[in-house]
């Protein structure tokens, strides 16, 4: 994971970002990535047992932590399955409405996602970032014969 998300910040976001700011975000130590883990639900995409991408929710404030995948990676669909695949965590949950707060560069990602623009925002680090929101459709229940 920190392989991944200190590869993603440096190369994706620098279109958005000054240096001093990219060495911010990635400079938070391992332990950014044991409290994600212990503190969020969190899937990984893997390719041929490699680690290339990686999402997590918060299931009780409804709120997604981090959506990172790594340049080698991007563009080839595996944000997308893995927003899809953490939303449908949430909708299992109970969760109705997701928020986030978007990196400048990920907004269209977002937006292509179904996430609506609130407010603009600042980060936990200073980032200035988009705070976004999309409301679930509740899970499909299926019918069972009795
Ligand atoms: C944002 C990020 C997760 C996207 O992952 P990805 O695997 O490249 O995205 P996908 O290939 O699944 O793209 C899904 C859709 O979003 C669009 N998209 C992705 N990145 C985009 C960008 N920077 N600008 C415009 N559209 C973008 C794709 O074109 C695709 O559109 P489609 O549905 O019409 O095909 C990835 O670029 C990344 O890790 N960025 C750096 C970290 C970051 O900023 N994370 C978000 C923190 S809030």
């Amino acid at each position: 994971m920190a392989r991944v998300h200190v590869a993603a910040v440096a190369h994706l976001c620098r279109t958005h970002y000054r240096p001093a700011e990219l060495a911010r975000w990635t400079n938070q130590g391992r332990g950014l990535y044991t409290t994600l883990v212990r503190s969020a639900t969190v899937v990984v995409a893997e390719r041929s047992g490699v680690v290339v991408g990686f999402a997590a929710v918060s299931l009780a404030t409804g709120v997604v932590r981090a959506v990172y995948v790594h340049p080698g990676h991007a563009g080839g669909g595996v944000g997308a399955r893995l927003l899809a695949r953490i939303e449908r965590s949430a909708r299992v949950f109970g969760v109705r409405r997701l928020t986030l707060e978007a990196t400048l560069n990920a907004t269209a990602f977002y937006g292509r996602a179904g996430y609506r623009p609130i407010a603009r925002a600042r980060s936990g680090l200073g980032l200035k970032c988009v705070r976004m929101a999309k409301l679930l459709r509740p899970p499909r229940l299926h019918a069972r014969a009795a």
